[in-house]
């Protein structure tokens, strides 16, 4: 036949918090062959609560698993040829399900929710001297609303099936990776239960020095210790695909994956460093998603943060290689506050008309908006602030707001910035940037001039699922796949230069404490 040669492919499953996706890689070039991308439904039960059907997640990898094969058959390439898939997903988003039925006990919790914030209150409120880092020598994590161990004690408590499975011996937790690859390898047919040492480091019971599940934290949380995965690198064979949809309602599925090994898994932050070759101590980018997440490798020592960051796993390439750590800056909200401007306020009927509306004013005439919508994450960690939009007059429009909306993701960007500068003594001099945001160029060139060194953007936008890629295909026993960035040199990016006028430089000067206003909202919400 016609069929075009291109050697081994590799395909990523990239589950996030908005939607699913399924991509197809060529391996020797890193290329994007073909992909296909479906939204996920998010679910608001009461207020700060954040929820999504778990069923419906895994219904969404298998149709755009198909569609992306459709596609890939009428492009005449030879689906036999996906030697491998990885798989990157949302962190801390909490499941539960039945083992011996497969089914999902309660909806994922997800990692935005705010329903824990009492219990957050009540364990800190027991630490020796009320501090949130009392468990940040083993996790390098605070205690907050955003991990998974406080999800699922709040799962444990409050829902009579998740308590009944743990007395019988059926519950299985995972975070969003665990649940994909148990059913994709065979679910309650002998689906393998693990997860990888990235997402695992997001739980709070997880030990980054050890890399292991730590039985103290699991004993602080009263979680107990079968219910959890196994903890395996991010770059090894975990099972074969098994397509059964049985237990689902998507009926259709070609079953042409079968038997394709599952052999990369990496939280999406981690994936996205990968992505981004940052393999080097000092390395950093940042992933404009639903939220804002700047990661530095800071290489084989996990580095504590005395500036509000986070220390976490940044990826283990292996089973037998090293783990490298990351510092981290989460933001929870940047892509959020663009859905939000559309499905609660409806000024935007769709994200990409958000540029134009603000490009049409070039500035936010002195509003500013601080998304706190999750309360605030790093560097302040203070789960009651909430959001608030000031600077208000009679000549604001929503033009000036989408501008506001804009600028408050570079805002929380700086501060998280000039955190992960303080702790590293060495200021980074360029940011790689990626995500969905970043095909906004209007935000692009303001991240440049707020943060006053050039932003960095691969041309190719799909960076999360190319690390997860590339970890399932170096993994042993794939090996279609070579680490070295050098042998990827086709990879080719744009840069957005920070832009020096007299009136940007006044309102973005290096000394100028880049986001003030988060104080104010954190103190405005304390009632301060
Ligand atoms: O920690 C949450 C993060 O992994 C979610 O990423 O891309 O869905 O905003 P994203």
């Amino acid at each position: 036949s016609n069929r075009i040669m291109l050697g081994p492919l590799v395909a990523a499953i990239d589950q996030g918090t908005s939607s699913t996706r399924f991509l197809v890689f060529n391996a020797k070039t890193a290329e994007l062959l073909s992909h296909h991308q479906v939204e996920i439904k998010q679910s608001f039960p009461k207020e700060g609560w954040v929820e999504e059907d778990p069923k419906e997640i895994l219904q969404s990898v298998y149709e755009c698993m198909d569609r992306t094969c459709e596609k890939l058959t009428q492009l005449n390439i030879d689906i036999s040829n996906i030697k491998a898939i990885g798989v990157t997903n949302q962190r801390e988003t909490t499941l539960v399900w039945d083992k011996e039925t497969g089914e999902p006990l309660y909806n994922a919790i997800v990692w935005l929710d705010l329903r824990t914030q009492s219990t957050v209150e009540r364990l800190i409120s027991k630490t020796p001297g009320r501090n949130k880092n009392h468990l940040k020598h083993k996790t390098g994590l605070p205690i907050s609303t955003y991990f998974s161990a406080v999800k699922l004690r709040w799962l444990l408590d409050n829902v009579d099936e998740v308590a009944e499975a743990v007395v019988t011996h059926r519950a299985m937790f995972g975070t969003v990776d665990s649940w994909l690859i148990w059913c994709l390898t065979g679910g309650k047919s002998g689906g393998v239960h693990c997860t990888d040492v990235t997402n695992a480091s997001r739980t709070m019971l997880f030990n980054i020095h050890t890399l292991d599940w730590d039985p103290e934290l699991c004993k602080y949380f009263d979680i107990p210790m079968e219910i959890l995965p196994k903890v395996r690198s991010s770059s090894e064979i975990y099972g074969l695909m098994v397509i059964d949809v049985s237990h689902c309602l998507y009926k259709k599925t070609s079953g042409s994956l079968t038997g394709i090994p599952i052999s990369g898994c990496l939280g999406d932050q981690s994936a996205a460093l990968v992505g981004q070759m940052c393999f080097q101590d000092g390395q950093a980018k940042n992933t404009y998603g639903t939220g804002c997440f700047l990661l530095r490798n800071t290489g084989a020592k996990p580095v504590m943060s005395d500036h509000g960051l986070l220390t976490t796993v940044a990826y283990k390439l292996g089973r037998d290689k090293p783990a490298c750590y990351a510092l981290e800056g989460s933001v929870a909200i940047a892509g959020a506050v663009v859905r939000w401007l559309k499905d609660n306020l409806g000024i935007i009927q769709t994200s990409t008309e958000l540029e134009k509306l603000a490009a049409s004013v070039g500035t936010s005439y002195g509003c500013y908006f601080v998304p706190a919508f999750s309360g605030l994450y790093a560097p302040y960690w203070e789960p009651s602030a909430r959001g608030i939009i000031c600077g208000l007059t009679q000549f604001t429009n929503r033009s000036h707001l989408a501008f506001a909306a804009l600028e408050a993701v570079c805002f929380q960007t700086r501060e998280i910035l000039d955190a992960m500068n303080q702790d590293s003594g060495i200021p980074l001099t360029q940011l790689q940037v990626d995500g969905g945001m970043t095909s906004n160029r209007l935000l692009m060139q303001l991240q440049a001039d707020i943060l006053c060194i050039p932003v960095v953007k691969p041309s190719m936008p799909e960076t999360t699922a190319l690390g997860a890629a590339m970890a399932a295909g170096a993994a042993e026993g794939v090996s279609v796949w070579s680490l070295r960035p050098e042998d990827l040199s086709e990879v080719t990016s744009e840069k957005f230069e920070p832009q020096i006028n007299p009136e940007g430089t006044r309102r973005f000067s290096k000394r100028r404490s880049s986001m003030p206003l988060t104080t104010v909202a954190v103190s405005l919400n304390m009632g301060e």
